[in-house]
């Protein structure tokens, strides 16, 4: 019998997409135990934004989220999605700090580690990579992570060349990101093909958002051009900017004959669970009913929903509305110029904020952001397709491009010192440092927060003894 595996997302992406990540451990902690039955080939749970979002909003230790997560999902694979050098944070880190981040993850509970970089640079990944086989049990599942975009130099082919690549550098799986939901029915069922044709049986999965209503078409096409995982989340929060449903896929599959391995009954149990959770959310306001619904806008201008709503709040702010058509048609030449970069965080905003500073000022690149140069310098890393010359001379005069920041990420021990220094008696583990590097003031607060708690406690103790 064909087999398809369902990923669920509903503790990671679904509730990152829907509700900005701001949903407390404490808030799923009672279903975990079915989750655990429910027979997932993943459930995504930790990593992305839920590492910020704990320090940041919810007063909660990420570290001790997972140590939860494996306490009470003991038979299931945990994943967490890591953005290769940048850990997850928005800068480019030591490599001794990537190598230990991704020894606390494995040791507190991770299993599978996807991992990716927003311009398919895969020298940014390569130092995870080491660190996941370096430090992986029996369940440890390294996963190399392409980010989705269109472009005329993102062809078939191009896929294919980066699927072998990671093949080659030795990933375990290979997973294909649509992060802005647009790749269409069509594309996937070109792209699969051709990529199980060239990596044999390596395990292929899609993670692909509903938000410009393709996703089920997509979905459809690639199980039939030999997909392998699809990330999905319970009913209730999937759809909109969220993934699609995995009741609705597990039904769907079931009649065509494909074994998804996942218990009826516990799999609606879930959604019955998360659905008074998602009530109480749309009720204190917490998820826009914006986020639930299809914009099929990307699919027209080719810029991520998101971005959009970026761009047009800038505008407000700024009295400059009348400019926004203009400001939408430079955004493809922007990207054009700056060699094609998928527009995923941090480009999009990059690449958006460029586009309008070029319509306001009224002559393009006559201010260009401190990012944009940073980037054109290559400290991001290569750009898909060569820089636009001219730009690339005025940022540059007759300086190459430099690899500045790979040399960089080769210093070791600073920031491991530094940050131990300045948590002096707040710190209290490894997993301490580890927060304090990626987020030093969410973290300082958190820590700060923690020994005023247990002071309390202590104090009141003692009077009641
Ligand atoms: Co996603």
């Amino acid at each position: 019998m064909k087999k398809v595996q369902l990923t669920e997302t509903v503790l990671r992406d679904a509730q990152q997409s829907l509700m900005a990540t701001r949903l407390p451990y404490k808030d799923y902690e009672d279903i975990l135990s079915d989750m655990d039955k429910a027979g997932y080939y993943s459930i995504e749970c930790w990593g992305g934004a839920t590492f910020d979002s704990c320090l940041r909003y919810l007063g909660e230790d990420p570290w001790e989220r997972l140590r939860n997560l494996r306490k009470n999902l003991p038979n299931t694979k945990l994943q967490m999605l890591l953005r290769g050098q940048n850990l997850l944070g928005y800068k480019h880190y030591h490599d001794d700090v990537v190598e230990k981040f991704i020894q606390l993850s494995i040791k507190n509970g991770i299993d599978v580690i996807r991992i990716f970089d927003a311009l398919n640079d895969f020298r940014n990944i390569e130092t995870a990579l080491a660190a996941t086989k370096k430090y992986a049990t029996k369940n440890t599942v390294a996963s190399g992570c392409i980010s989705y975009t269109q472009s005329p130099v993102h062809t078939v082919d191009k896929y294919i060349e980066m699927c072998k690549e990671l093949k080659n550098m030795g990933f375990d799986t290979i997973c294909l990101k649509d992060m802005a939901g647009t790749m269409s029915p069509y594309e996937a069922e070109h792209l699969i093909k051709g990529i199980k044709d060239a990596i044999g049986d390596m395990t292929l999965i899609l993670h692909t958002h509903c938000t410009t209503g393709m996703a089920y078409m997509t979905l459809t096409k690639a199980i039939e051009s030999g997909i392998d995982v699809i990330d999905c989340a319970a009913s209730c929060f999937s759809g909109g900017t969220s993934q699609p449903s995995t009741e609705t896929m597990f039904y769907a599959l079931r009649q065509y004959g494909i074994d998804t391995g996942l218990n009826e009954e516990i799999i609606n149990k879930v959604n019955d669970f998360f659905k008074p959770v998602k009530q109480k959310y749309i009720d204190n306001g917490q998820i826009n009913p914006k986020s639930l619904a299809t914009d099929a806008q990307a699919l027209v201008y080719k810029v991520p929903g998101g971005m959009l709503s970026n761009m047009i709040a800038n505008l407000t702010d700024m009295h400059a509305m009348d400019k926004f058509d203009a400001a939408l048609a430079e955004i493809p030449k922007v990207r054009a110029d700056l060699g094609y970069p998928p527009l995923v965080t941090p480009l999009s905003q990059m690449v958006g904020n460029q586009a309008v500073t070029n319509v306001l000022v009224g002559e393009r690149y006559k201010n260009i952001s401190k990012e944009v140069k940073n980037y054109i310098k290559g400290e991001y890393g290569n750009p898909p397709a060569p820089i636009d010359e001219a730009l690339s001379k005025k940022v540059l005069g007759d300086a190459q491009p430099v690899d500045c920041r790979i040399e960089d990420c080769k210093r070791t021990g600073e920031e491991f010192t530094d940050a131990k220094e300045k948590l002096g008696e707040l710190c209290r583990s490894e997993e301490d440092i580890m927060s304090y590097i990626c987020y030093p003031d969410q973290t300082l607060k958190f820590l700060k927060d923690r020994k005023a708690k247990e002071e309390n406690e202590a104090v009141y103790t003692i009077e009641a003894m």
